[in-house]
């Protein structure tokens, strides 16, 4: 009765919920894909839900994406949000703990240092590691095996990102002590410290404990790398943040330049991770897709199998297409959150959002949205390929020819109508999209290589969802079975 008699007549429909704090946190929590899919079949694109006490409109569909990803920044802003749980992980002064203006200048540095040449350097980086990392680890020795993938490519992903973005210096200590406490830094990223992160609570205080060790680990990286001068001559992001300047004259100083390391690792870890295990749980769930990759690869790239280099990976559409059909059934991150910071009519709707709600998109919806992907929830890399009867049935981006605007950090598409958009879109859109598409098209290329995969018991099926952390992963233990080849 008060979810219906204090309502305003211009707040979108309410999910019903008994419990006032609670709401739909714990159903949310549970899936929430599936929460987003069938309340917007109760009460359309536009609606609110109880999310911990606080009222959250989700807006769903291309319309929804656009709406928050592309809000103005007097209308909408993400670090109201979100630096109670980034800022004791990644340190001060960077990403949500500065403001906007600030990130999206460091956002300009980190993507300039993203450049072909660079990429160029960073395929046999990580060539090389993911090839060494299955030859010394024991969980490969032989001829066959199961193996438990998503700690493996957690592993495979962290030596490679660490590698190619932060240099050898770094990479290497991750073989000391920098996973391990990367590990406990980790804890503080879990949804339950969007409310407890500032308890004294002992994950909270391993958490500080290793924000403080890593970040001195940065900063004495830093000042050994200035030492060796012109001797430096790797092309990672840390090596160029040492020479970035902001706008005002102020060169980067050495403990944001650390901070931000911190966060473009965690950034990049959960999201890369995530997909890459779940594209070897889907080749495994496929095999046949795993030989025409196989295939594919010697058509393009002989049948000696030439090292890989960047260009190669272009010559490769179906290595290209396991990626983005992965990414568009399990995108890591589900909802994108923003604060309301005054009322924000929805165009074409009656609805105005107060600044008492929270925003979240959700663009994994779309991306599983029969209008727009025939038969949505089966995974058809091939559908990415000419002549699909899977086809997507929405006009193919050409996103040089769309119009563009630049919030800071570099010049992007302007709209954020798309219906797939697992990098984001906007003022906080990704910045390490061609890094991903890089590393785990490399990732694929080099396991394809070495092994056949298969599940344990030959069947098809797949694990389901683990939404518990920030990002969603696979379910553990979700285990594969590989094959050397001859
Ligand atoms: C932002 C997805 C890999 C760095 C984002 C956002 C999404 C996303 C959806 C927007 C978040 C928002 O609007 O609140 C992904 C996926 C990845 C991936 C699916 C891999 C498959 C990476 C990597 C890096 C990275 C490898 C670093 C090299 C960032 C940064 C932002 C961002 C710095 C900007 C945050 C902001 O402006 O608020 N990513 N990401 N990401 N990502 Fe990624």
């Amino acid at each position: 009765i008060q979810q219906l008699l204090f309502r305003n007549p211009t707040d979108p429909p309410l999910v019903f919920h008994w419990f006032p704090f609670i709401g739909s946190t714990v159903i949310y929590g549970m899936d929430p894909p599936k929460f987003f899919r069938d309340n917007r079949a109760k009460y359309g694109d536009v609606f609110t839900f109880v999310l911990l006490g606080k009222k959250t409109t989700v807006a769903v569909g291309p319309a929804g994406n656009d709406f928050i990803l592309n809000g103005k920044l007097k209308d909408v802003n993400a670090e109201d949000i979100y630096t109670v749980l980034t800022t004791p992980v990644f340190g001060r002064d960077v990403v949500y703990d500065c403001p906007n203006a600030k990130l999206m200048e460091q956002k300009k540095f980190m993507k300039i240092a993203l450049t072909t040449e660079a990429f160029r350097s960073y395929v046999p980086i990580i060539s090389h590691e993911v090839t060494s990392y299955f030859k010394r680890t024991a969980a490969f020795k032989g001829k066959s095996g199961i193996v438990d993938i998503p700690k493996k490519m957690a592993e495979i992903t962290i030596f490679t990102a660490s590698h190619a973005l932060q240099g050898s210096r770094i990479r290497n200590k991750f073989d000391e002590s920098l996973a391990d406490l990367y590990h406990d830094l980790d804890m503080g990223f879990t949804s339950i410290n969007f409310v407890l992160h500032w308890a004294p609570l002992p994950w909270n205080r391993k958490r500080d404990q290793a924000q403080r060790t890593i970040a001195k680990i940065y900063m004495d990286t830093i000042k050994e790398r200035k030492a060796l001068g012109d001797e430096d001559n790797e092309l990672d992001i840390m090596k160029h943040l040492m020479t970035s300047v902001y706008k005002n004259g102020t060169p980067v100083p050495d403990h944001e330049i650390a901070h931000m390391m911190i966060a473009l690792l965690m950034a990049g870890q959960h999201s890369s991770s995530s997909t890459s295990s779940w594209i070897m749980l889907r080749l495994a769930q496929n095999p046949k897709v795993v030989e025409d990759l196989y295939q594919e690869q010697i058509n393009a790239l002989g049948a000696d199998l030439p090292p890989l280099q960047y260009e190669d990976l272009a010559k490769l559409p179906l290595n290209q297409a396991i990626v983005k059909e992965t990414l568009r059934l399990h995108a890591p991150i589900h909802s994108i959150m923003r604060a309301v910071k005054q009322p924000m009519p929805v165009p074409g709707t009656k609805y105005v959002i107060p600044p008492t709600h929270v925003l979240l998109a959700a663009p994994g919806v779309s991306g599983s949205d029969p209008n727009y992907f025939p038969n949505p929830f089966e995974w058809d890399p091939y559908r990415w390929l000419p002549g699909s009867p899977n086809a997507p049935l929405i006009a193919a981006r050409n996103e040089e020819e769309e119009e563009k605007i630049d919030y800071g950090y570099g010049i992007v598409s302007k709209g954020a109508a798309s219906p797939y958009l697992p990098f984001g879109a906007g003022r906080h859109r990704c910045i390490g999209e061609q890094f991903a598409n890089l590393q785990l098209q490399t990732i694929i290329v080099e396991t394809v290589r070495m092994f056949k995969l298969s599940n344990v018991d030959g069947s098809d099926k797949i694990v389901g969802t683990d939404y518990a952390s920030l990002f969603s992963r696979p379910l553990e233990p979700a285990e594969i079975r590989w094959e050397r080849r001859d």
